[in-house]
């Protein structure tokens, strides 16, 4: 897909088809894109854990109000970063967003969870304390018929004249 569509077309999955497994090149494609991400300093804050048993993921759907997703997902990707690099959650929201596009581009869906009950979320992983989890991908294949994932023109988003401005802030 031109990279331009992939980015207009992407939209949340939340149900996914696990008839349909995802190969092991086609995920390290996927982490590549994260890895490849630019960061503050070059700090690169960031550590993936790539979640496949339904076990855990079903734990991990209990640790956000709106985490459910992630107990139907093909695989699961915690984004965990380090606090004490600057920037670090800015940075971990890029590969995020890097990652997300890349399964987009081989037509694998994806949905961030917020972890909003953190520490149960970095129990569930033995994600060491010092370090932050606040959010978990989940990915796979759509379910077909199961969502709208419409074109890019029908998304709900403000106008452009409403949130780009030239030169200085002009808004009242
Ligand atoms: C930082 C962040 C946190 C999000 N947390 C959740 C979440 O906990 N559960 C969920 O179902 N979707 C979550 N989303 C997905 C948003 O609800 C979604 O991106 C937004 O409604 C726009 O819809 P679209 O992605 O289909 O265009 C999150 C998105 C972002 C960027």
């Amino acid at each position: 897909m031109d990279t331009y569509q992939t980015i207009l077309s992407l939209r949340s999955v939340r149900q996914f088809d696990l008839s349909r497994p995802i190969d092991e090149a086609t995920l390290q494609r996927i982490v590549q894109a994260g890895r490849m991400s630019g960061s503050s300093k070059d700090s690169q804050p960031w550590w993936f854990i790539v979640v496949t048993d339904r076990a855990t993921l079903a734990a991990l759907s209990r640790t956000g109000d709106y985490a459910q997703h992630l107990a139907g997902a093909a695989f699961a990707l915690a984004i965990v970063f380090d606090p004490k690099f600057y920037r670090g959650e800015f940075d971990s929201g890029r590969t995020a967003q890097n990652m997300m596009l890349a399964a987009w581009n081989e037509g694998i869906g994806s949905c961030i969870a917020s972890i909003h009950h953190e520490d149960d979320g970095k129990a569930v992983l033995g994600v060491p304390g010092e370090l932050r989890l606040q959010h978990i991908i989940s990915f796979g294949y759509p379910l077909p018929g199961k969502q709208s994932i419409s074109a890019a023109p029908k998304r709900a988003r403000k106008p452009l004249d409403e949130i780009v401005m030239k030169e200085r802030w002009s808004k009242r």
